[in-house]
């Protein structure tokens, strides 16, 4: 019986690499996302659900519908998200609670859910939440919101690793900084070429760079981390 991973945002940059690193490493991996899948992985290595993460009754369902379907969930990767980009102290309160609610209420959400089908789950299960250098970095344009959506799930991250130690689930951040997903189209050419600029290597990551560490993590390697918030940023931090 292969193990199951979920991966929220499958659709998405980061969301698709992930989904191929875990396919590779021998998971059936349940994508969750707004929009359909646009890759057409092999049925009997993915299904895609398409929901509304933001809403706590659609996640619950969903993950009622993973365990009858696929028998449970040994992997969560909480990689749904967006960064909207209006400035402190303009930032309409509408716009606020999205974005909490797109990076941090769906993690939170879909974390309480796994977290119940883990637990009836034989072996080590991991959950993985994809953060921010923007939560650390305050040199890069990153908006107070997003910032504080990503703080408040490595917060999330830590209360989990403490929490279910015991139980053998593994929590982890990772934070990346900027990497080649269609969330650069969001940022105006000035911002985001300036941010570039500031990568050590002078350019951006792939997001299969990404997913090679959130592999790593789900793999046996990774039964003995927990509580973490990994930063991959090419060393744009060392001073
Ligand atoms: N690209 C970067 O430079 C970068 C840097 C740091 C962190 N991140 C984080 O990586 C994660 C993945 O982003 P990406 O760069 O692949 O962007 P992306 O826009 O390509 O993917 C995000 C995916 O999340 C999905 N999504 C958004 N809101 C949703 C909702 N309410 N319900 C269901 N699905 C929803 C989108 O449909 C999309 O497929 C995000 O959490 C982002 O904050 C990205």
């Amino acid at each position: 019986m292969k193990r199951v991973a979920v991966v929220t945002g499958a659709s998405g940059g980061m969301g698709r690499a992930i989904t191929k690193s875990l396919i590779r490493d021998g998971f059936f991996v349940v994508g969750l996302d707004v929009k359909p899948q646009g890759d057409s992985f092999e049925p009997h290595h993915y299904s895609h659900i398409t929901l509304n993460l933001t809403k706590a009754d659609e996640v619950d369902a969903t993950f009622s519908e993973i365990d009858s379907r696929f028998g449970g969930v040994d992997a969560l990767v909480n990689n749904a998200g967006s960064c909207f980009m209006s400035d402190f102290p303009e930032i309409p309160a509408d716009e606020f609670e999205l974005q909490m609610a797109v990076n941090f209420s769906s993690a939170f959400y879909c974390s309480q859910a796994a977290v119940k089908s883990m637990l009836k789950r034989d072996g080590f299960k991991k959950i993985v939440n994809i953060s921010s250098n923007g939560a650390y970095n305050f040199d890069v344009f990153d908006p107070p919101h997003y910032r504080a959506s990503k703080a408040a799930m490595d917060t999330l991250t830590k209360d989990l690793a403490r929490r279910y130690a015991k139980e053998g689930i593994c929590c982890n951040s990772i934070a990346p900084a900027m990497t080649e997903t269609p969330l650069f189209d969001l940022l105006t050419e000035e911002t985001l070429n300036k941010a570039i600029s500031n990568m050590p290597q002078g350019k951006p990551m792939q997001p299969s760079q990404i997913a090679d560490w959130v592999a790593f993590l789900i793999s046996p390697a990774g039964d003995v981390v927990s509580g973490n918030v990994i930063i991959i940023n090419q060393g744009r931090d060392v001073r």
